[in-house]
């Protein structure tokens, strides 16, 4: 061996510790370039796909990455005694991923009644599901239920229109109260009088009491038969609720008012408060003593005078509702001022499902929690100012967003949401105090890794990591979803690429039956089996949902969920089936498309 290699044999030798860690450390950027064009590639494709995208997949990647982040916080404090019990409780909690909300830690605000919205105009769900969700809910905290019926209520004589074919019978209304009263849980019915009657003013024998003829929205507040008609509505409902002692009359979003002949001289806020007036009166005048609850969103402009000057406050009581987090964008300090001026008590309503967009299917629990956790902080700053405090809160859970839209986030996929956002507000507060409490309710397995966290909102907001193996009432479903969300978007990936991204299956190819053979067998040969996961989920679905749902809200969901990617995947395949069998083509240019005319293009088609 000549002098230079053993030189540098013993240099390598003494410095072998550094070569190492220089080694180790080239090793670990190789790793992190491989992830990071991972991440790349899963960028890729629309912003909305990837960012649902980034939710699922990333799912896994993020709760192995915080598992580890943990184990290495757990060695960390072994290694260093001196490290308190406090940091590592602070750690913890930040890999819940509990949205920050600046609540009093010394003096939690508990709403002193916690209500859960159950929003029958969608999906209803059978008796026998109720009846499971209840003690579910009275666990978690819950002191009371407020069901909007809508056209599930079994409405009768001059009113028998209103009622679906698939209405609850009236033994069932009755059913549903006792289960509630069995455990202590208050029961509010609501019904809409002025606004969202689209149920109702649909029929042809209600047009004459619309606001508007060609529109079924709003009901005319002038018109006799409108006040006959609401006291027939309120007549049957209390009938059915012998012991509620509060009616919602909704009087939400009334967006067509003063248009009829009769209203049109009128200003809107006069029309509004007499309505209300008459309608709340309607209600006393039935039952003594009983309390009217009215959404709020329509009194947020009005001058508190205007308010006084009929004394509202003695009439109605405001449920204040807002679903996204920032609760003081929509209702500023003023509005509360007024609010406080002119009602000696005030609701809230806060969401768990269905208010984040129309066709979701399962809702962001980390969005909702903070939207509970916020407006416990805008209670306890708001609760001085009114004379009686506030009256409670309402947890809502929007199974569509009015009578003619889809289906949203139904209810056994939101149990999760609505656990975390019920255990928050009966207690003031969440963090991982509520653990056991949480995952007790849920008939969760108890985790065996004390240091894994049981929730991580930030990497898993839709809790599919996490409460995959709970088995609450409609758990089933619950992880349907996850399921459906990996199938559907596994098809949507599919048809964008081979119809869009792809050169020889775009609708040109199609339509101009021009395409080559070879190519469109392999754009194809995945279509079976991307076909045969959309076709087995609609099955499935059936199987987790026949518990919950009857056949017609089962089979709506189906169409709207999963139908589409079958008959778009049918669609391809008769397509492709089509052109492949051409073997002769003709000869370029092909001739201009004729309907390219319509459009101004100036090209003569011989
Ligand atoms: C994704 O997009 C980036 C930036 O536009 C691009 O550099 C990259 O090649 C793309 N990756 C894939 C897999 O298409
Ligand atoms: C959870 O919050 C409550 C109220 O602020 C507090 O008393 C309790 O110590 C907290 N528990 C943990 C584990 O952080
Ligand atoms: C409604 O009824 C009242 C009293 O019965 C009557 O005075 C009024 O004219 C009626 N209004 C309309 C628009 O029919
Ligand atoms: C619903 O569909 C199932 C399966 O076809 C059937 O057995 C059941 O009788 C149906 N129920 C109703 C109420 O139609
Ligand atoms: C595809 O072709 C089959 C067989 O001809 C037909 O029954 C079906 O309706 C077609 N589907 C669509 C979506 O066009
Ligand atoms: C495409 O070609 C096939 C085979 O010749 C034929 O059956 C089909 O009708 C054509 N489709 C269109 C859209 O021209």
């Amino acid at each position: 061996m000549n002098n230079y290699t053993q030189r540098l044999l013993l240099t390598v030798w003494r410095k072998k510790t550094t070569l190492l860690v220089a080694g180790l450390l080239i090793t670990i950027i190789l790793f992190g370039l491989q992830y990071s064009s991972r991440l790349q590639q899963n960028r890729n494709g629309s912003a909305e796909e990837a960012d649902r995208r980034n939710g699922m997949v990333f799912v896994e990647k993020t709760t192995k990455a915080n598992e580890v982040s943990l184990e290495r916080v757990h060695r960390r404090k072994q290694s260093r005694e001196d490290q308190n019990e406090e940091e590592e409780r602070k750690d913890v909690e930040e890999k819940l991923g509990i949205p920050n909300v600046n609540l009093d830690g010394q003096n939690p605000y508990v709403p002193k009644r916690r209500i859960v919205h159950f929003d029958l105009k969608g999906a209803p769900p059978k008796i026998d599901y109720i009846k499971r969700i209840l003690p579910l809910i009275k666990n978690l905290g819950a002191t009371g239920i407020l069901i909007e019926y809508e056209d599930m209520f079994p409405y009768d004589g001059s009113l028998k229109h209103l009622a679906a074919k698939n209405a609850y019978s009236k033994k069932q209304i009755l059913e549903i109260q006792r289960a509630a009263d069995e455990l202590k849980l208050t029961v509010i019915p609501l019904i809409q009088t002025f606004g969202h009657v689209e149920f109702a003013l649909k029929h042809r024998e209600f047009i004459k009491i619309r606001e508007v003829l060609t529109s079924p929205q709003a009901l005319c507040p002038s018109k006799n038969l409108s006040l006959d008609f609401i006291s027939e509505m309120i007549s049957q409902v209390l009938e059915l609720h012998p012991k509620s002692k509060y009616l919602h009359i909704g009087c939400d979003e009334v967006f067509q008012m003063g248009e009829c002949e009769l209203c049109r001289l009128e200003l809107h806020d006069n029309l509004f408060l007499r309505h209300v007036q008459n309608v709340a009166n309607l209600v006393m005048e039935k039952r003594a003593g009983i309390k009217v609850i009215i959404w709020d969103d329509m009194l947020r402009h009005l001058s508190s005078q205007t308010m006084l000057d009929i004394q509202l406050g003695r009439l109605v009581e405001p449920m204040v509702w807002v679903y996204a987090e920032d609760i003081y964008r929509f209702v500023q300090p003023q509005v509360w001022e007024k609010y406080a001026a002119v009602f000696k008590t005030a609701w809230t309503a806060s969401a768990f499902k269905g208010a984040f967009g129309e066709t979701l299917y399962v809702p962001d629990a980390r969005r909702h929690l903070e939207n509970n956790l916020r407006w416990l902080d805008v209670m306890a700053q708001q609760e001085r100012n009114f004379k009686d405090g506030f009256s409670g809160i309402v947890l809502t859970g929007w199974q569509r967003y009015d009578h003619f839209a889809v289906l949203c986030e139904l209810l056994p996929a939101a149990i999760p949401s609505l656990a975390l956002s019920l255990l928050a507000v009966s207690h003031g507060y969440f963090n991982s105090s509520l653990k056991s409490q949480f995952i007790g309710s849920l008939s969760c397995p108890q985790h065996t890794n004390r240091h894994s966290p049981f929730i991580n909102l930030l990497g898993d907001p839709f809790l599919w990591d996490k409460l995959g193996r709970c088995m609450f009432p409609g758990s089933p479903f619950f992880r349907l979803i996850y399921r459906l969300n990996t199938v559907e978007l596994e098809a949507q990936d599919y048809l964008r690429t081979t119809t869009r991204n792809k050169g020889w299956l775009t609708e040109y190819n199609l339509r101009r039956n021009y395409s080559l053979p070879l190519r469109i067998e392999e754009l194809t040969s995945d279509l079976p089996r991307i076909y045969h996961g959309v076709v087995s989920i609609a099955r499935s679905a059936f199987d987790a949902m026949n518990s919950i749902f009857d056949n017609y809200t089962i089979s709506e969901w189906i169409e709207q969920r999963i139908y589409p990617y079958v008959l778009q995947l049918e669609r391809l395949q008769n397509q492709s089936n089509a052109i492949k069998n051409v073997n002769v083509w003709p000869v370029r240019p092909l001739s201009p498309l004729k309907d390219l005319q319509r459009l101004g293009v100036p090209i003569i088609v011989p």
